[in-house]
């Protein structure tokens, strides 16, 4: 690996200068960067200490919910108290926003996907956390929807870790996108992928095709032509690691297009505008690339509920408008 000894605390430092945050952003990225050495260390060892299973319970998107699924979210919470530029937290595992202890007066706001892709937990695939960073609309006293119901373009920095074979922290605060390594040895992210920008013309679609019978017809007839090579991107292979936040990040560093479309039955797709979609898009725009629900740009949606879903359309500036144009 080659790196020129640029840590991660480093890089936060300079993006609150450059974006003139008076307070706090630093801060906050840090916190960050805290979860993803926790959540590293939990998920190389939960085959260990029993903690592959399931709790019994299901969250509120109905889903089953992992013990790793829950040690995240509290991991999340836990780290966020006490900071007191953070008023609160939506998150993908929980019903409601959460007024954080200690950050009553905090002007900024988080919203975290804390576990994606924890269908991998027990064969050792891919995982991820996704996360946002706005500033609060109100303030002061209790949370509001509005400080949390935001478009993504507002976002003051998004990113998200990758727990792989290595955990990587990629992120943007408005400018570049940067990729970080975590040096396990030593618990340091260094910069390994400075200024990131997603490929055009090359790399993979990836899409869960097992899906094709729910899909409206413009939904199958178009990714019939990237698996068929019809496109006018160039070939195409298929990719599906079955975790966003692996997905994208193959997106973003071979381009290509990530999918996860709406269905003739549940248009409005599977994945989340606030945890995932949004956080993602950004990222993925200030690389270079393009992100849209079929109809609009991610970034200009304004969510009307917490747990929104939207089809997802993410990667290559040439493939998504490609796929765009041929969903009509
Ligand atoms: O968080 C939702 C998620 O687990 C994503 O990480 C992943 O991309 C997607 O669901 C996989 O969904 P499916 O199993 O329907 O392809
Ligand atoms: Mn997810």
């Amino acid at each position: 690996m080659t790196t020129n000894r640029i840590t991660l605390s480093e890089q936060f430092f300079r993006d609150q200068a450059s974006a003139s945050a008076s307070g706090g952003l630093s801060t906050v990225l840090n916190r960050f960067s805290l979860i993803a050495r926790m959540l590293a260390s939990e998920i190389m060892r939960a085959g260990f200490v029993g903690k592959l299973g399931y709790t019994g319970s299901t969250n509120v998107q109905d889903e089953h919910v992992r013990a790793l699924d829950v040690i995240s979210n509290e991991t999340v919470i836990q780290v966020f108290e006490n900071v007191p530029m953070v008023a609160g937290i939506a998150s993908e595992e929980m019903d409601d926003m959460h007024l954080l202890p200690g950050g009553e007066g905090g002007k900024y706001i988080v919203t975290v996907d804390p576990l994606d892709g924890s269908g991998n937990v027990d064969v050792a695939g891919q995982m991820g956390t996704i996360f946002g960073v706005y500033r609060r609309k109100t303030s002061g006293g209790a949370l509001q929807p509005e400080d949390f119901l935001q478009p993504a373009r507002d976002l003051v920095a998004a990113g998200y870790v990758l727990y792989g074979p290595c955990t990587m922290l990629v992120y943007t605060a408005g400018g570049p996108v940067n990729g970080f390594t975590l040096d396990r040895s030593i618990g340091t992210f260094f910069l390994t992928h400075p200024n990131l920008r997603i490929p055009e013309g090359e790399g993979n679609y990836s899409v869960n095709e097992a899906n094709e019978s729910k899909w409206p017809e413009a939904t199958r007839a178009m990714v019939r032509a990237f698996r068929q090579q019809e496109t006018q991107c160039g070939k195409r292979s298929a990719r599906y690691a079955g975790a966003l936040v692996g997905d994208f990040h193959r997106t973003l560093l071979k381009g290509g297009i990530y999918m996860y479309p709406g269905e003739a039955k549940k248009p409005e797709g599977k994945l989340r505008l606030l945890y995932e979609n949004g956080p993602l898009a950004f990222v993925c725009e200030k690389a270079g690339g393009a992100a849209s629900n079929g109809k609009q740009r991610i970034l200009d949606l304004v969510p009307t509920k917490l747990h929104e879903r939207t089809p997802l359309y993410l990667g290559s500036r040439g493939d998504v408008e490609e796929a765009v144009r041929r969903l009509g």
